[in-house]
C-alpha cells in the first residue's frame, strides 16, 4: 500500500542501542526516509559503553546520509523515552552471559537448551518480564501517544506478561522468524520477497503454521512449496545462504521432517524443538552452544564493521545492511504511522482469532495494522493437532507469568514440567534449581 505523505517526520528510539541488530535497524532508517521520514533517532540501553560503540559509527553513517536527523545515545531514561514517535525495543537482560547459561544447564540435564524454547525460554522470560514492563512504564511515562514495537524475546512470554500486567499500554510484540521464512518462500518461488505473497497463518509465537500462501492473485503455492519443503526444508541454498551459519543451516533443513508430521500446513522452524527433541539434543554440543557461536560471529562482525567505520572516519563502504529483522519493523512502523491497513503477523491476545483455543491466550496471527494498532483477523479453527499443542505450550507460557507473579516455586516447576521437551517433573525439578541459582539477580525469589 502506498503511504499517504504528509509533512510529518518522526522520533523514533531504539531501547537496546548496543544490540547486533540496530545498525540494520539505522541502515533500513536510512534507506527508507522517503517512506518514513525521521526527525531524530535515538538509542537508550543500560550498558553505555557497550551501546556507544555502535552509536559512534550510527553518527557517522547519519553524517554522511542524512545529517538534518538529530542523533542522540543515552543511558538515562528521561532523555531517552521524552519526544519519541515509536519506540523500538530489542534488549536481551542478562546478555549472552545469561543466554549462555539458558542454554547449556538444560542440556547438562538432556534437554534441549534453547534461547526461547522449553527451561531456557522460560529461564529467559522472567528475566525479560521487568525489563520490557520498564521500558513500556517509561514510555508511557514521558511519550504516551507513542508505540512500542518489542522484539525482546522471549516475545511469546513477554506479550503474556505485558497484556496481563499492562493491558492497556500500545505494546506490540513481534517476531522476524515467519519473516524469514517468508522471504525463504518466495526465493523458493521465484518472486522478489515476501511482500509478492499472502497469506494464513496462526499460532503461538515460535510456534505457528501456514494454512495458506498464494502469489497476488490468489492463486495456490502450497502445492509446490509442500513439494519443496518436504525434500529441503526451507533451506535454499546457493547465494541464498552464502552467509547462513551452520546450526540455522540445521534448522531450515529440518523443516523438512517437522512438515512430515503435518501435510496441510507448512510449519514454522521451532517447532523441530517440539518435535525432534532428542534429535537437537544429539545434535548439540554443551560445551558450545548457538550463544558461542553468536559471540564468535554476529557480534564479532557488528562490533569489528562498528570499530572499522570509527578508525576509517567513514561508512561510505559499510557491509552493514537491511535484513528481514529491520525492514518488518520498520514497515510495521510506516502502516501504524501512515494507517495503511497492511496485514502483517503480530502476538496478541487471542479474543476469538483461533475459534477453539482459549480467548486469553497470546497467539501470533496476521493483523490489519493501521493508526489504531492491529485489529487481529479470525483464523478459524486450529485442527486437533495444533489444538492440543498450542493449549499445552499456552499452558506453559501462562503458568510462567503466573510463577513471575506470584513468585511460585510450584508453578514454575509445573511450567517446566509441562513442557512438551522436558521428558519428566523429576528432571523439571532438576534444571530448575540450577536456573534459580543462577538467575539469582534476576528472578524474585521463589516461595
Ligand atoms: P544483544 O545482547 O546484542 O543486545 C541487547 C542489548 O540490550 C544490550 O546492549 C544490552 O546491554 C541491552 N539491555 C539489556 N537489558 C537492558 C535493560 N533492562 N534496559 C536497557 N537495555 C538493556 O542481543 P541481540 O542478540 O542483538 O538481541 C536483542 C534482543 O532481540 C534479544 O531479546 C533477542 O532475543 C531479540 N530478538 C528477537 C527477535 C524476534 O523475532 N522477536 C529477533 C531477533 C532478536
Ligand atoms: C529468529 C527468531 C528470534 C531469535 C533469533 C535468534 O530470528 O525469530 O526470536 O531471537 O532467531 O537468533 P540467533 O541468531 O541470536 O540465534
Ligand atoms: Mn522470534
Amino acid at each position: 500500500m502506498v503511504a499517504q505523505k504528509d509533512d510529518r517526520k518522526f522520533s523514533v528510539l531504539i531501547a537496546g542501542g548496543g544490540s547486533t541488530y540496530t545498525p540494520g535497524i539505522v541502515l533500513t532508517l536510512l534507506n527508507g526516509l522517503d517512506k518514513f521520514p525521521l526527525r531524530k533517532l535515538k538509542f537508550y540501553d543500560n550498558d553505555g559503553e557497550r551501546q556507544k560503540k555502535i552509536a559512534d559509527a550510527t553518527a557517522i553513517l547519519i553524517k554522511e546520509r542524512a545529517p538534518e536527523i538529530e542523533f542522540e545515545a543515552t543511558t538515562d531514561p528521561k532523555e531517552a523515552f521524552t519526544d519519541v514517535d515509536f519506540v523500538m525495543a530489542q534488549i536481551r537482560v542478562g546478555k549472552y552471559a545469561m543466554r549462555s547459561k539458558d542454554e547449556k544447564i538444560p542440556l547438562k540435564h538432556g534437554v534441549v537448551g534453547q534461547e526461547t524454547t522449553g527451561p531456557g525460554g522460560i529461564a529467559y522470560g522472567l528475566r525479560s518480564i521487568p525489563g520490557v514492563i520498564q521500558l513500556v512504564d517509561y514510555m508511557e511515562k514521558y511519550s504516551p501517544n507513542a508505540w512500542m514495537l518489542n522484539y525482546s524475546n522471549p516475545a511469546a512470554i513477554v506479550a503474556e506478561a505485558t497484556r496481563r500486567e499492562r493491558p492497556n499500554s500500545k505494546i506490540i510484540n513481534i517476531c522476524d522468524m515467519p519473516i524469514d521464512i517468508m522471504d525463504r518462500m518466495a526465493a523458493i518461488l521465484g518472486f522478489k520477497d515476501r511482500n509478492d505473497l499472502d497469506f494464513r497463518y496462526y499460532g503461538l509465537n515460535h510456534f505457528g503454521w501456514w494454512t495458506e500462501v498464494t502469489d497476488k492473485k490468489g492463486n495456490d503455492m502450497m502445492p509446490k512449496l509442500k513439494e519443496y519443503v518436504s525434500k529441503n526444508g526451507y533451506w535454499v541454498g546457493g547465494d541464498y545462504d552464502a552467509h547462513t551459519e551452520k546450526s540455522w543451516e540445521e534448522t531450515f533443513k529440518k523443516a523438512a521432517d517437522v512438515y512430515k508430521l503435518d501435510p496441510t500446513t507448512l510449519p514454522n522452524t521451532y517447532l523441530k524443538y517440539y518435535m525432534y527433541p532428542s534429535w537437537v539434543v544429539k545434535h548439540s554440543n554443551p560445551n558450545y552452544t548457538r550463544t558461542d557461536e553468536v559471540e564468535a560471529h554476529r557480534q564479532k562482525m557488528v562490533f569489528g564493521e562498528c570499530k572499522r567505520i570509527v578508525d576509517a572516519g567513514t561508512a561510505k563502504d559499510t557491509e552493514f545492511k537491511p535484513d528481514e529483522h529491520s525492514t518488518y519493523i520498520v514497515d510495521l512502523c510506516t502502516a501504524i504511522a501512515y494507517n495503511t491497513h497492511q496485514r502483517m503477523l503480530a502476538i496478541i491476545p487471542n479474543e476469538g482469532a483461533i475459534s477453539n483455543i482459549d480467548p486469553t491466550a497470546t497467539v501470533e496471527v496476521p493483523c490489519l495494522f493501521g493508526a489504531n494498532g492491529p485489529e487481529r483477523l479470525s483464523m478459524g479453527k486450529a485442527a486437533t493437532y495444533q489444538q492440543g499443542m498450542i493449549t499445552e505450550q499456552n499452558s506453559v507460557e501462562k503458568l510462567a507469568v503466573d510463577a513471575w507473579q506470584e513468585h511460585s516455586y510450584t508453578k514454575l516447576w509445573e511450567a517446566f514440567s509441562l513442557c512438551k521437551i522436558v521428558p519428566d517433573a523429576g528432571v523439571a525439578k532438576d534444571i530448575l534449581d540450577d536456573m534459580i541459582v543462577a538467575n539469582k539477580d534476576y528472578w524474585p525469589e521463589l516461595k
